[in-house]
């Protein structure tokens, strides 16, 4: 309130808008329904990314979408279609024949160009949705967003001078030696000490925030000893830190049965970014599937909302998907620009209108279309 009793006018936000391809498009214009409708001020700037853009020009994140991403306060992201396309591939497609060009999903590099370490994705069971597995379900996984099996690091002709090295120093690795190098390939998994710490701080300082009582770890140490028994190690370390908050931990197999077993036992979970995906598929399914899933990927400076669902070419324009889980992941990033009155106000409308049950989306039961759902939330905010 300024001295003259009237209310400060709300800082105008600069927002990158990147809808993406498929339903990316009409979730995002959904979550601009409700975003216009709490006065939420900003200036959206659209950015090209997704398919179209691999196939026009080579580059489905171009440089320009890039740049834009480091002049805003925050993004929305819709969806893309990832294809896991070759260079053989790309030779079929005529504007990308002889650049011998490999397709990176964008979302992936987006994460790692702008160290958007943290993918945060809450999975509430709001009361009355039908789709919930069961009732009161309030998980939040922390995911690390950044390295592990994503970092990018593969090999589908192994170099001769990395077959070697690894020969040198892998006895199990000898016998592959003598191979070609297109009869064996190699993704590494790397898993740095800072990069656990920090999404494992994360976690532990949600949980303090919010008066969370556990945080689960997740991984598979007693198999992949090195890098998840240093993401083990660094957790046990974090967590001395919060004697106030318990720990515990798990392998990412066990975890998925136990989860379905009794998902009343986990609070908060932090896993390494491919555990951290698996795991937060299965948390987003037992609060009602791909159409709940919201996701942060949030940086020291950046962070990009997005729902945790694909593009779905299938139901693209038949205003046919829901999109709470985009109009949750707006609630995320409206909570992390600090406008937490509209975040909560944002999910009191949403929460009501699923209670309500009038309103329902096919994946609910229901006939309604996106921008319908998106209208009733509207209304009751
Ligand atoms: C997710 C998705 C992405 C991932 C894909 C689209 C690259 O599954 O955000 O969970 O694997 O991270
Ligand atoms: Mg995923």
């Amino acid at each position: 309130m300024s001295l003259s009793g009237e209310k400060a006018p709300q800082k105008r936000y600069r927002i990158a808008w990147l809808p993406g391809d498929g339903i990316g498009i009409e979730v995002l214009a959904a979550a601009r329904v409700v975003l216009d409708k709490l006065h939420f001020t900003a200036e959206y700037v659209h950015g090209d990314i997704g398919w179209e853009f691999w196939c026009k020009e080579g580059d489905a994140f171009p440089q320009r979408t890039i740049d834009l991403l480091k002049s805003v306060d925050a993004a929305m992201f819709g969806a893309i279609t990832s294809k896991p396309v070759k260079a053989a591939e790309a030779e079929l497609v005529p504007e990308l024949k002889g650049r011998g060009l490999v397709y990176r999903s964008p979302i992936v590099r987006m994460r790692q160009l702008f160290d958007l370490y943290n993918c945060l994705r809450p999975c509430k069971a709001y009361p009355g949705n039908p789709l919930n597995f069961k009732e009161n379900i309030d998980l939040v996984v922390f995911r690390e967003n950044t390295e592990d099996l994503y970092s990018g690091v593969e090999f589908n002709q192994v170099p001769p001078e990395l077959a070697e090295v690894l020969a040198r120093l892998s006895k199990p690795f000898a016998a592959f030696k003598d191979l070609p190098g297109d009869q064996y390939a190699i993704s590494t998994k790397i898993n740095t000490r800072k990069g656990s710490e920090r999404i494992i701080r994360e976690a532990f300082e949600f949980a303090k925030k919010f008066g969370r009582k556990k945080v689960t770890v997740v991984h598979k140490a007693n198999v992949v000893r090195a890098t998840d028994g240093l993401f083990l190690e660094t957790a046990r370390e974090v967590a001395q830190g919060y004697p106030e908050i318990q720990m515990d931990n798990a392998n990412i197999d066990a975890m998925c049965m136990w989860l379905l077993k009794n998902p009343f036992n986990y609070d908060v979970l932090v896993a390494p970014n491919l555990y951290g995906d698996i795991i937060s598929d299965l948390c987003a399914q037992m609060v009602g599937g791909l159409g709940f899933g919201c996701s942060g990927n949030i940086g020291e400076k950046l962070a990009v909302f997005e729902p945790t669902h694909g593009s779905a070419p299938k139901y693209s324009g038949q205003q046919k998907v829901n999109p709470i889980a985009t109009i949750l992941a707006a609630k995320m990033m409206l909570d992390w620009l600090g406008e937490t009155e509209m975040g909560a106000r944002l999910e009191t409308a949403t929460a009501a209108v699923i209670k309500e049950g009038k309103v329902r989306t096919y994946d609910m039961g229901g006939a309604n279309k996106t921008l319908e759902m998106a209208e009733a939330i509207a209304a009751k905010l």
